[in-house]
């Protein structure tokens, strides 16, 4: 029986993820995030209703599931606080059930302006990140001299490392990037208050896991962003900056390999990308448009169209090797119904070994297998027996590609909307 389940975005994030840890959370001891920040947005639909988080674990819809931030995300305290009060007002009790590591990187308001001012310095070659701070937050972490939550609740330690600190990057923000200075004091002031809000939050949340897994408990982890995305495996320097495969698990949250059971693959039916940055399959024509609009392709924390295009498989195989994905969950068939021809991206021409990076990514001419389409709905479909023949045979050939099955097939944004062929917490 597995105990301990990861799931994994395949490609450039935005495949469902939030909608299938809330599916699967319903009965675990704890959902887990180990990486990424408040870049991520994780819709769940429940009964109509519409939620997107963005740090806070997607288990916190289901009443028993604690919810924890290992120490491998950047946490924004002001971004934390405004999310955990929505939840709240909407009558979903947060604070008692959230742990968050002291060793989480902390995201202030200068890691905020050096991302806003760098994405504008490189111009057209901007990467198009969210603009929340994230790589700005783990560069402080790599660099060594960054804050972590457990520095916001000693007031001595946080202005003695936030001086220096800021210091430098006002330097770069006004020399540099030709931006405003921050005032030291109201960024500390700042954050001895979000220290002091979230102080009764801070625990260590690797102790933690620790203690549920030799019990015997659930666990469920939660990654953000998507492989591809991926600082070491991914599309470079169009990525974010975590690793967003399986490694980020054991560094985020401070757990081994052997403490994994299972890793649920999340992957959908074709394929989007927000950003700038390579995407061999994209589609700049009207199959494009019309998946963009099927899909209602915008990103759920910018609000930025997404680009979109065929499945890649190449892509996909070779992520779902890196991450030793036990199964796919496979999201948004839906969105293909009526089309008269679906296809796959099959090999890249004339290359053999994986791009590395955007350089390698640019030059790759996709080589496509033609499936016809599916004339019924498979919309919120419950019944395998309802799935169109021509459906089936496009999933038999994508685990046929890719070399693992595909234990679980979303069909719309609701939590009820699957077909669930082998549940990943009852496989051995
Ligand atoms: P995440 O970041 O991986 O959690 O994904 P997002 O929430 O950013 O984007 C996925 C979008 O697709 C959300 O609007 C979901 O409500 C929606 N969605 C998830 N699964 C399905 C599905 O099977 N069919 C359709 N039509 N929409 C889905
Ligand atoms: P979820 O968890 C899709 C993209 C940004 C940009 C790049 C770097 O919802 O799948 P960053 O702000 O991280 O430095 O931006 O990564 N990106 C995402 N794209 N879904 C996400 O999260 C993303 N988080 C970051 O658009 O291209
Ligand atoms: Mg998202």
């Amino acid at each position: 029986m597995a105990k301990s389940v990861v799931i994994l975005g395949t490609q450039w994030g935005d495949e469902g993820k939030g909608k299938i840890v809330d599916l699967l959370a319903h009965d675990v001891d704890a959902v887990v995030r180990f990486q990424g920040g408040h870049n991520a947005g994780h819709t769940l639909v429940i009964d109509g209703q519409k939620t997107v988080l963005h740090v806070i674990p997607s288990g916190v819809l289901t009443p028993k599931a604690r919810c924890l931030v290992g120490n491998g995300v950047v946490v924004s305290p002001k971004s934390l606080l405004k999310e955990i009060a929505g939840l709240e007002q909407q009558g979903v009790e947060v604070k008692s059930r959230l742990g968050l590591s002291p060793a989480c990187p902390v995201i202030l308001r200068y890691h905020e302006a050096l991302d806003l001012a760098r994405e504008k310095k490189r111009g057209k070659s901007a990467i198009g990140t969210t603009g929340r701070g994230i790589g700005p937050a783990y560069e402080d972490k790599v660099v060594r001299h960054g804050l972590r939550l457990a520095d916001l609740v000693d007031e001595a330690r946080l202005r003695g490392k936030l001086e220096p600190l800021l210091d430098y990057y006002n330097f770069m923000l006004v020399n540099y990037f030709g931006q405003e200075a921050l005032s030291v004091s109201e960024v500390a002031d700042e954050a001895l208050e979000y220290g002091r809000l979230i102080s009764p939050m801070l625990m260590d949340i690797t102790g933690q896991l620790h203690d549920l897994r030799d019990r015997g408990a659930k666990i469920l982890y939660e990654g953000a962003q998507g492989a591809l995305l991926d600082i070491d495996h991914g599309t470079y320097p169009y990525v974010t900056s975590s690793n967003t495969t399986i490694g980020g698990v054991m560094t985020g949250a401070g757990m081994a390999p052997g403490d994994i059971d299972y890793v649920l693959g999340i992957t959908k039916a074709y394929s989007t990308r927000v950003g700038g940055g390579p995407f061999p399959t994209e589609l700049h024509d009207e199959v494009g448009a019309l998946i963009a609009e099927r899909g209602n392709e915008f990103g759920s924390t910018t609000g930025r169209p997404r680009r979109c295009g065929w499945l890649d498989a190449v892509a996909l195989k070779r992520m779902v090797r890196t991450s030793g994905i036990t199964g796919l969950c496979l999201t948004k068939l839906d969105v293909l119904d009526s089309f008269s021809e679906v296809k796959i991206c099959v090999e890249y021409e004339g290359v053999s070994d994986f791009p590395i990076g955007a350089e390698d990514w640019d030059r790759l001419r996709p080589v496509y297998e033609s499936h016809q389409g599916w004339s019924g709905s498979t919309q919120g479909i419950t019944d395998r027996s309802q799935l169109p023949a021509k459906a089936c045979e496009y999933l038999d050939r994508i685990e046929a590609l890719v070399g693992v099955p595909i234990d679980i097939l979303s069909t719309g944004p609701e939590r009820g909307a699957n077909i669930i062929f082998r549940d990943p917490f009852g496989a051995s």
